[in-house]
């Protein structure tokens, strides 16, 4: 049996097999030990004496769904994506989706554009702003010098700190000009924020004493549009009705910045999931998107989408600061076995892949939205969230589900009081009941 067909094999009825079921296919597939699908059911997933190194305080741990995204062919692979999740239709979706572009034989390409992440060490208001940048001009291959003795472990993997850049910023109280040196440098497999916010400190008074200037902050930044990873999906074939749809939505983003961040919302559905899942550092890729998607001055979508008739292209265009190494990816055994999971080489391939799946879930939102809208698919899961909120027992809870589904066909819309009047007509009865 080819790969291909060991792949549809392993996802036929995916979402509707038991779990168990679902953890032997996965444990073939990604050869995983019976130790590790006990991880994966939360034995001992993040033992507490490894929490207490992580973070101070600790009064527990957090447990949250872990699922799989399904379908997915990136750079001719094909993958399965663990995404750590509240939300009920995130994997849902983006899975349909990616099963929709395999059907139509569309095409999941990516890149990384760059590979130097930014420290800025500021000099918040330079006496003598040409004489500072004159001689830290003079002495910059010393500085860098410097600045990789601060990192030998990273020059040694062939990282390390590539560049210095100078920049002057006219203060915003007007009270004279700050002087900030990037410094750019590839982390590699790492993240960087600790790498790189060493090195700022620690060129710190090299700087003070080569300019005779007072250095204020000494801190990476999130706006990491050094290192950035694009992403493309190019599907033919499309119903021109779906296509014009998704090309407009896309419009709608760029001219609003109201629709505009609620599009990269739903990108960023895609994409925290499997940063959580692989223990990397959210906040900062939310940051870095952000910021980057506002880098023009008005906020602006970091997905795009066009239509020609026949062929729909959409492209993702962000940074993506993730790590394999460092932080607590290695450490946290359930991050450790989502890489397994994703087979992922290095940071750039976890990155790659990120941007692939937030570029397709953008797709489903949109195709939806341009559609049958979105109640529709995030209401049938949210019925079953609602039945259990509604205290139906394991016997009542498939009639409930289904009970709820029905009103939700006919009534467009369901609640929580809704579903509990539901339950309670489920006891009054012996037999099922319909509502009409
Ligand atoms: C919901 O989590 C995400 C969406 O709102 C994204 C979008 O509107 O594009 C559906």
């Amino acid at each position: 049996m080819g790969k291909e067909e060991r792949f549809e094999n392993l996802l036929s009825e995916f979402h509707r097999i038991p779990f168990e079921e679902r953890q032997e296919r996965l444990a073939k597939w990604c050869d995983l030990d019976p130790q590790e699908l006990q991880i994966l059911r939360g034995v001992n997933a993040l033992p507490i004496e490894t929490a207490e190194h992580f973070i101070e305080n600790v009064i527990g741990v957090f447990p949250m769904p872990m699922g799989v995204a399904t379908y997915f062919n990136i750079d001719g692979k094909d993958l399965l994506i663990p995404m750590a999740v509240e939300e009920t239709s995130i994997i849902a979706a983006v899975s349909a989706t990616a099963k929709w572009i395999r059907k139509m034989n569309g095409k999941i390409t990516t890149e990384t554009r760059g590979n130097l992440i930014i420290g800025q060490v500021q000099i918040p208001r330079v006496r003598d702003l040409e004489l500072a940048v004159q001689r830290l001009m003079a002495r910059k291959t010393e500085l860098i010098q410097v600045a990789n003795s601060i990192v030998p472990g990273l020059v040694a993997r062939g990282g390390g700190v590539k560049d210095l850049l100078f920049r002057s910023l006219p203060r915003e109280d007007q009270n004279g000009t700050m002087l900030v040196i990037h410094v750019l440098c590839d982390p590699k497999d790492a993240m960087g924020a600790n790498l790189i916010n060493q090195v700022c400190e620690g060129l710190k008074p090299e700087i003070e004493m080569i300019t005779e200037e007072k250095v204020g902050l000494c801190i990476l930044s999130n706006l990491v549009d050094g290192k950035l990873t694009y992403a493309r999906v190019e599907i033919s074939g499309i119903d021109p009705e779906v296509g014009f749809g998704i090309q407009e939505a896309a419009q709608f983003a760029k001219t609003d910045p109201y629709r505009a961040s609620t599009h990269n919302k739903g990108v960023l559905n895609g994409i925290d999931p499997t940063l959580i899942a692989t223990g990397n550092d959210w906040r900062a890729v939310e940051a870095g998107v952000h910021a980057f998607a506002a880098r023009s001055g008005k906020y602006q979508p970091v997905t795009d989408w066009h239509f020609d008739g026949t062929t729909l292209v959409g492209e993702f265009l962000a940074p993506l600061a993730v790590g394999t190494v460092g932080g607590v990816t290695m450490l946290h055994p359930t991050a450790r076995l989502a890489l397994k999971i994703l087979g992922v080489q290095n940071a750039e391939g976890l990155a790659r892949i990120l941007a692939a799946t937030g570029l397709v879930q953008n797709l489903g939102a949109l195709k939806a939205l341009a559609t049958v809208g979105i109640v529709k698919g995030h209401m049938r899961l949210h019925a079953a969230n609602l039945a259990m909120a509604a205290g139906a027992s394991e016997r009542e809870l498939p009639l409930l589900r289904e009970e709820l589904s029905t009103a939700l066909a006919r009534e467009k819309r369901i609640s929580l009081s809704r579903a509990k009047e539901i339950l309670e007509a489920i006891r009054s009865t012996e037999k099922p009941i319909h509502f009409n």
